[in-house]
């Protein structure tokens, strides 16, 4: 009969479901807010009632691409924390509703271990212990990972994420949220050696960003009018590069310190193709072999979800209906 999970994600703006059977991903549905673009930023109550509007259809369609029924399930998944509250609330409660419906157990999944546990889910995977760099629009993390269930943070951003590194200086460069996907764009187009940004000088395995922001504002201030729409693919091109060298170079002090030479990458920012390509190039340069999920497992997902509910379900890993969400992202 085998152990088929159906998770759900809804810690954020991405309302997604998936049927995952045996640690196989059957189905991956995601509705995407549009709702909030003209904001600039994610409205948490819009989000709330966007996901309220979403989940029955999301659900049913990952159902349906998997080819399973509700009454094939051996347990339900979902996102827990960290998140936006109303918005995690949404997808607990459903959860809580069918494992109660369907007498099946509850699995809760912190979404930063499901980013790392994302690389997983293709059939050319990590074996553990691996490090994974974890980069999204609210954390950048360096994770040491022993097993499904024992992942260590073993460096992390003292301030801004790297997705808000990214978003925060699209935005100084006149571009839409969230301007990460098209810094990337444009970089292809531009010299990423053009313009020096600061890199910051921060101890350990730890990253700070809130710097390059400041740096790039104070740049483009003595810059006379017209100065970004003439140097667009150029600014993008040296930002892009900063952010990427930040973090490549704590990678690769994490690999010396650990000596784990297997290492992924994970998150939205880990779309981002200066990144992929260079922590290919850094890999092959230092003997390490490197993994970098599917674009569709990097964003928010919930066959991230769906494969980290596997790994409990197997250790017995489950929750009790009185369970809350938590927006905190402690482990
Ligand atoms: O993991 P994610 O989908 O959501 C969070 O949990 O935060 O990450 C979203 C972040 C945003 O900051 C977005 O700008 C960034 O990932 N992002 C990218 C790219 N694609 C998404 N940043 C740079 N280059 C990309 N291609
Ligand atoms: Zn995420």
């Amino acid at each position: 009969m085998g152990t088929t999970i159906l998770a759900i994600e809804s810690s954020c703006d991405e309302t997604a479901a998936s049927v995952c059977k045996d640690g196989e991903i059957l189905s991956n549905i995601i509705a995407s807010q549009s709702v909030h673009e003209q904001y600039g930023g994610v409205v948490p109550e819009l989000a709330s009632r966007a996901h309220m509007q979403n989940i029955v259809p999301v659900v049913d369609q990952a159902l349906l691409q998997a080819g399973s029924k509700l009454s094939d399930l051996s347990a339900i998944a979902f996102t827990q924390a960290p998140g936006l509250i109303g918005s995690l609330l949404v997808g607990t409660q459903f959860a809580k509703s069918l494992s109660l419906s369907l007498q099946i157990p509850l699995i809760a999944v912190h979404h930063m271990q499901a980013h790392v546990l994302a690389n997983l889910i293709p059939e050319q995977r990590p074996t553990f212990p691996f490090l994974c760099l974890t980069v999204s629009g609210g954390h950048t993390q360096i994770v040491l990972a022993k097993s499904a269930l024992e992942l260590e943070v073993i460096g992390e951003t003292i301030d801004d994420a790297a997705g808000e590194a990214f978003d925060k200086t699209a935005k100084l460069l006149g571009l839409p949220y969230p301007g990460g996907p098209l810094i990337d764009r444009y970089a292809k187009l531009g010299d990423p050696l053009k313009f020096k940004f600061a890199e910051p000088q921060i101890p350990e395995l730890n990253f700070s960003f809130s710097g390059l922001k400041t740096s790039v504002l104070y740049f483009l201030q003595k810059q006379e009018p017209g100065f970004i729409e003439a140097n667009r693919d150029d600014l993008c091109a040296s930002v892009q590069h900063t952010i990427v060298q930040i973090l490549l170079k704590k990678l690769a002090k994490a690999v010396q310190q650990t000596n784990v030479k297997q290492v992924c990458i994970a998150g939205g920012v880990s779309a981002n193709s200066g990144l992929r390509n260079g922590l290919i190039k850094m890999g092959q340069k230092r003997g390490w072999k490197t993994f970098i999920p599917d674009f569709s497992y990097c964003t928010d997902n919930a066959a991230m979800i769906a494969i980290t509910a596997y790994h409990k379900f197997q250790q017995g890993d489950f929750v009790s209906l009185s369970v809350n969400p938590s927006a905190r992202a402690e482990w």
